[in-house]
C-alpha cells in the first residue's frame, strides 16, 4: 500500500476514491491475504440500509495482522506491555510469539466448544492476554464483545445478554493508578444472571483470590499454555460479523455495533498507515483501552495490521506521577503517540517542570481522539510533548465508523489547531441543516452526514437491524447521521463541534443521558431526572442531574450521595455526575417533553437568555431551580 507522501498525492488520491471507489479499495486490498478474492467490490443502499464489501472473498483478520508479517517481521517485536507500576518489568511479544499465543489461546477456546459464529465477552484490564483473546476469537470465527473493564455489574450483565455470550474471559484483578478492581467479583455478580454463560476463563494478574465456580471457572495458566501453537484459521466470509462493542446513544439501551471482518480490516490497515505516517519499525502508543473503539482499531488491529510495534498500557498517565506518559516514550523511543484531549488537559494542570527531565526526542507524530481538542490543549501538546517538530493529527470518528474517517494526515496535510482538517480518502462528508438540505459552500455548519459507504463502517446493531436504520439512516434520507456538528472553513478544513443529540462526551467517554437518568431513576426514592452536559475544564463535559425526589425525603445530602452510588454500581464510576441537583419539578412542555434546552443553559451557568419558556406548563419550576443551581 503506498504512503500518501504529499498533498498533491493526497489530492489525487482523495480523487481517484470519489470518482471510481471500487477500483481505489480494490487495489488496497490486494495486498492481503485472501483465501478467496471478492466477487464485487461494494454493493450499497442506505435506504434499506445494506453494505457490503468484497462480497465473495473470504480472509481471516488475525491472519493478516499476524501470520502475513510472520515471514518478514517474525522477530520483530508486535505488542510492547508496560504495567501500571513502573516497578513491574515490561513484557514483549515478536510476532512469532505472539502467533503462538494466539494459536494456544484460538485451541483453548475451540476446547471450550466455541465454534465460528459464537459470542465470546472480553472483560479484561489492558494487559497482552486482552488483545490476543480477541485476536484468538478473530481466528477461530467466534465474535468478540469487548467490555471496558471500567463498567459496573449491570451493564456487564446487558452487555452479555444481548448478545448472548458463551464464554466470558476476565481477570482476577487488576491495578489502574492507586486503585484496585477486582473484576472476578464484579464478573461474579453479573454471571448471576447470563444464563448464556458456560464458562469464564481467568487470566491471574495479580494474585487476588476470587471465588472459583468449580465446572464454570477455568485458569487461563491452567488451560492456555498447555495447547498447540499452531492453528489453522477459519476462512471468514468477507461480511462475517467480527466483533461487537456497545455503545451509547441518547435514548434507550446501550446499542451493539456490529463490525464486519473484511471491510474493517482493510480500513484500520489504511488509516492507521496513512494518517500517522507509519513507518516500518517504529513504535506506536495509542494510550486508548481494549475496552473501546479505539482500543480495537488502534492499539490492536491497525498497527497489527502493518506490521508494526503497538504499545499497550495499563495504568494511567498521572501514576506514579504525571510524568508516566512521558517515560513511557523515553522509555520505550514511542514514536507515535495518540490520546485523548482530556488526558492532554489533566496533565496541562501541572506544569511544564516535568518535561526538563524528559528526553522525548523519539517522538514523531502525535495524535488526539475522541472529543473536540480545544486550541490551549493543542498548543500545549505541541509545544511540549512535541517540541513543535511533531504534527498532531486531530482524528475525528466514532465506535460505528470502525475507523478514522477525518483528519489531518501526519507530514502531508498543513495544520490548523483544534481542526480534524480534511476527510481521508474514500470519505465523503456531507454538512446538512436541520431539514436535511445540503449546505454548500465554504465557511459553513452544519450537521455531519456521510453520503457514500467507507468499508470500516457498522453493517448494523446486533439484533436490531431496525434500529440501526433509524438511529443512524432515517434522520436524513439516503445519508450517514454520525450525530455530530461541524463547521467547515473557507479551505473545507472540518472542525467538530460536538454532539447535537443527547449523548455527552465526558473524558472521551460517550454516555448517553437516558441510561444515567435510568440509573438514577432506580433508586426508590427518586421519582424523575433529567441529565445534561454542562463544558468541563479537564473532562470537557460533565455530567450535571437534575432529580425530583419522593416528598418523604427529607435528607437530601445523603440521598446524592446515594443516587452517585447508585450511577457506580450500575453504569460504572466514569459516568458519575459531578453535579445534581434535588428539584421540585422538571420544565416540561403541554405534551410532556422535558425542555433539556433551558436545563442545559442553567446547567453551563448561562441563564441571562433562557429563551422562550412560554410553552412550558408550569415556568415558574424554571425560577425555582435557578434559585438552588449548583
Ligand atoms: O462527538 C464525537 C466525538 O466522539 C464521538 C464518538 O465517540 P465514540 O464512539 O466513543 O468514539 C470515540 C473514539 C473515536 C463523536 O461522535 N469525537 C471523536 N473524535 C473527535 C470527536 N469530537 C471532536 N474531535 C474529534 N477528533
Amino acid at each position: 500500500m503506498e504512503q500518501i507522501k504529499d498533498f498533491n498525492t493526497y489530492k489525487t488520491a482523495y480523487q481517484k476514491s470519489i470518482e471510481n471507489p471500487e477500483a481505489f479499495w480494490a487495489e488496497i486490498s490486494e495486498e492481503f491475504l485472501w483465501y478467496k478474492k471478492w466477487d464485487k467490490v461494494l454493493n450499497w443502499n442506505f435506504e434499506t440500509p445494506e453494505i457490503n464489501w468484497f462480497d465473495g472473498g473470504t480472509t481471516n483478520i488475525c491472519t493478516n495482522a499476524i501470520d502475513r508479517n510472520l515471514e518478514k517481521f517474525g522477530d520483530r517485536t508486535a505488542i510492547i506491555w508496560e504495567p501500571n507500576s513502573p516497578d513491574e518489568a515490561a513484557k514483549k511479544f515478536t510476532y512469532r510469539e505472539l502467533h503462538q499465543a494466539v494459536c494456544q489461546c484460538a485451541n483453548a477456546l475451540l476446547s471450550l466448544g466455541i465454534a465460528k459464529g459464537d459470542r465470546v465477552c472480553i472483560y479484561m484490564p489492558m494487559v497482552p492476554e486482552g488483545a490476543i483473546a480477541m485476536l484468538a476469537c478473530a481466528r477461530i470465527g467466534a465474535i468478540h464483545s469487548t467490555v471496558f473493564a471500567g463498567f459496573a455489574v449491570e451493564s456487564l450483565r446487558d452487555r452479555i445478554n444481548d448478545s448472548e455470550c458463551k464464554l466470558l474471559i476476565t481477570a482476577d484483578a487488576f491495578h489502574r493508578g492507586e486503585k484496585t478492581v477486582e473484576l472476578k467479583t464484579i464478573a461474579d455478580e453479573a454471571l448471576k444472571q447470563t444464563p448464556s454463560i458456560q464458562h469464564c476463563l481467568v487470566f491471574n494478574r495479580t494474585n487476588t483470590p476470587i471465588n472459583f465456580v468449580q465446572g464454570r471457572d477455568i485458569w487461563w495458566h491452567d488451560l492456555v499454555p498447555q495447547q498447540a501453537t499452531t492453528h489453522e484459521p477459519e476462512q471468514m466470509e468477507a461480511e462475517a460479523p467480527l466483533f461487537i462493542l456497545y455503545t451509547s446513544g441518547s435514548t434507550g439501551k446501550p446499542k451493539g455495533v456490529v463490525h464486519t471482518t473484511a471491510g474493517y480490516m482493510v480500513f484500520m490497515a489504511y488509516t492507521f498507515k496513512q494518517v500517522f505516517n507509519y513507518r516500518d519499525g517504529e513504535v506506536f502508543f495509542c494510550t486508548a483501552d481494549i475496552g473501546w473503539i479505539t482500543g480495537h482499531s488502534y492499539t490492536i488491529y491497525g498497527p497489527l495490521l502493518n506490521g508494526g510495534t503497538t504499545l499497550m498500557f495499563e495504568g494511567v498517565p498521572t501514576y506514579p506521577d504525571h510524568g508516566r506518559f512521558w517515560d513511557i516514550v523515553d522509555k520505550h523511543k514511542v514514536n507515535i503517540l495518540y490520546t485523548a484531549p482530556t488526558a492532554i488537559r489533566t496533565l496541562e494542570m501541572f506544569g511544564t517542570d516535568i518535561f526538563k527531565a524528559k528526553n522525548l526526542s523519539s517522538l514523531r507524530v502525535l495524535g488526539s481522539v475522541g472529543e473536540p481538542i480545544n486550541e490551549e490543549a493543542w498548543h500545549w501538546y505541541f509545544e511540549n510533548a512535541g517540541k513543535k517538530n511533531c504534527p498532531i493529527v486531530d482524528t475525528w470518528w466514532q465506535t460505528e465508523t470502525g475507523g478514522i474517517l477525518i483528519s489531518p494526515i501526519a507530514t502531508v496535510t498543513p495544520l490548523k489547531p483544534a481542526f480534524a482538517t480534511l476527510p481521508l480518502p474514500g470519505v465523503q462528508p456531507i454538512l446538512v441543516d436541520e431539514n436535511g438540505k445540503e449546505v454548500v459552500g465554504n465557511p459553513a455548519e452544519g450537521r455531519l452526514c456521510m453520503k457514500f459507504p467507507w468499508p470500516g463502517m457498522a453493517r448494523t446493531l446486533y439484533g436490531n437491524h431496525e434500529r440501526y436504520k433509524q438511529t443512524y439512516f432515517s434522520t436524513y434520507p439516503n445519508l450517514y447521521f454520525s450525530g455530530d456538528g461541524a463547521k467547515r472553513d473557507e479551505n473545507g478544513y472540518y472542525r467538530i463541534t460536538g454532539r447535537v443529540d443527547d449523548v455527552i462526551n465526558v473524558s472521551g467517554h460517550r454516555i448517553g443521558t437516558g441510561e444515567v437518568e435510568e440509573a438514577i431513576n432506580s433508586n426508590d426514592l427518586v421519582v424523575e431526572s433529567a441529565v445534561v452536559g454542562f463544558p468541563h475544564d479537564i473532562k470537557g463535559q460533565g455530567l450535571y442531574a437534575f432529580v425530583i425526589c419522593n416528598s418523604d425525603v427529607t435528607d437530601t445530602e445523603t440521598l446524592v450521595k446515594e443516587i452517585k452510588h447508585t450511577v457506580n454500581e450500575r453504569i460504572g464510576a466514569f459516568a458519575r455526575p459531578d453535579k445534581i441537583q434535588i428539584v421540585p419539578g422538571l420544565p416540561k412542555t403541554r405534551s410532556g417533553k422535558i425542555m433539556r434546552r433551558i436545563l442545559r443553559k442553567i446547567a453551563e451557568g448561562d441563564t441571562s437568555n433562557l429563551g422562550d419558556i412560554s410553552t412550558l406548563i408550569d415556568p415558574s419550576v424554571v425560577e425555582t431551580i435557578l434559585k438552588s443551581a449548583v
